[in-house]
């Protein structure tokens, strides 16, 4: 079969920023205890009316025209995303609306920050079918409306935004594209990182809004020391499994999360920093739509080069986490 590559790149980010000095107005916080522990500076926050769908949309819309197809050639369409616009029906539904997808099978997956590498391979598996010629696949994320913005431990550290790609086949002779996936998951951390409420279990209710169970919690320091571990494994493994050394890595893009997580990841790959792709100081951690933002901007910025091997390398709730390797 064919190789599955990544024939176009997009993304969208709101407008409006918010400042670690803005949030110290909101909560009891600073700039310095924000950028010294993370490496946020600023994140956007969507505007109202924008939902994970607008900008999922739009992200999607310049995936596409950035791999100079149209929405005629799409035939696969999977949103990551934990802040769907709704329960049902999908996000991807509603983005294949706004595009104007004519034929199309769309779903949402939910791995929470992993959720980009989850839907690279779920997308990835229907194309080498031979079924499906081009999959839109959208990380897109609203966390402002999960934020309780009472809390610092919390709020300071996600901003809103989505990433796009589009995947297709290698032409044939064509050297490129996606060598391996390496996922993982662990549920029994589940309440480590998770929103309670909303869904089956703890449906809307009087008491379970007063409860504040609409809203992101987190054990921080324990997904600190998890994430540490499951993205440097994750990176070791893929590299170690497929005979690549760290060295031939020309870039790695990694999920947004926290600047010291990424620290250690590149001293546990004996790769210097400045060959990882960093934008969290702007957007700080927008989950699933993390990689997918960070990968259109290093594709835009001239990082990534036609042969490059690059990894990309996530971790989250679930918890889950994963990295790919390809050749771009
Ligand atoms: N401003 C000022 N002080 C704060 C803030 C804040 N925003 N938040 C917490 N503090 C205080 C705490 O209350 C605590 O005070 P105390 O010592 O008086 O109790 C002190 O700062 C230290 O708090 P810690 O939690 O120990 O701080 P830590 O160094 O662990 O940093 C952080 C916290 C940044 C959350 C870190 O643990 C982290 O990044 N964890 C990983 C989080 C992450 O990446 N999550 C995303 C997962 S991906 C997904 O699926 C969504």
């Amino acid at each position: 079969p064919r190789s599955v590559i990544v024939k176009g790149t997009g993304s969208y980010t709101p407008q409006k920023a918010l400042t670690n000095n803005d949030l110290s107005k909101i909560v009891d916080t600073s700039d310095e205890w924000i950028f010294t522990r993370t490496g946020i500076r600023e994140r956007r926050i969507a505007a109202e009316g924008e939902t994970s769908s607008t900008m999922g949309a739009e992200a999607g819309i310049r995936a596409i025209e950035n791999a100079g197809l149209s929405p005629e050639d799409i035939d696969v369409v999977v949103v990551g995303t934990m802040t769907p616009d709704m329960p049902f029906p999908s996000t991807a539904c509603l983005v294949q609306d706004k595009i104007g997808i004519p034929n199309a099978i769309s779903f949402d997956v939910e791995a929470a920050c992993s959720g980009f590498l989850y839907i690279m391979e779920v997308a990835a598996g229907l194309l080498a079918t031979g079924r499906y010629r081009n999959a839109l696949i959208i990380g897109a994320e609203k966390l402002s409306s999960i934020l309780d913005w009472e809390d610092r431990t919390t709020c300071v550290l996600f901003g809103d935004g989505a990433g796009a790609a589009v995947l297709g086949h290698a032409e044939p002779g064509e050297d490129r594209g996606i060598i391996d996936f390496k996922l993982g998951s662990d549920g029994s951390k589940a309440n480590m990182l998770h929103q309670p409420g909303g869904g089956c279990a703890i449906p809307p209710s009087p008491t379970s809004i007063n409860d504040r169970q609409h809203f992101l919690k987190m054990r921080g320091q324990e997904v600190f020391k998890q994430a540490v571990r499951v993205m440097g494994q994750a990176a070791v493994e893929i590299l170690e499994q497929n005979g690549v050394e760290a060295d031939q890595l020309k870039c790695v893009v990694p999920h947004q999360a926290n600047m010291r997580i990424i620290d250690s990841l590149s001293s546990r790959l004996h790769i210097p920093i400045e060959r990882f792709f960093l934008n969290l100081d702007k957007y700080g951690n927008t989950s699933a739509a993390s990689i997918p933002i960070a990968l259109d901007e290093a594709a835009r910025a001239g990082r990534l080069e036609r042969g490059d091997i690059i990894l990309l390398v996530a971790f989250g709730a679930g918890l889950t986490w994963g990295s790919t390797l390809l050749r771009w």
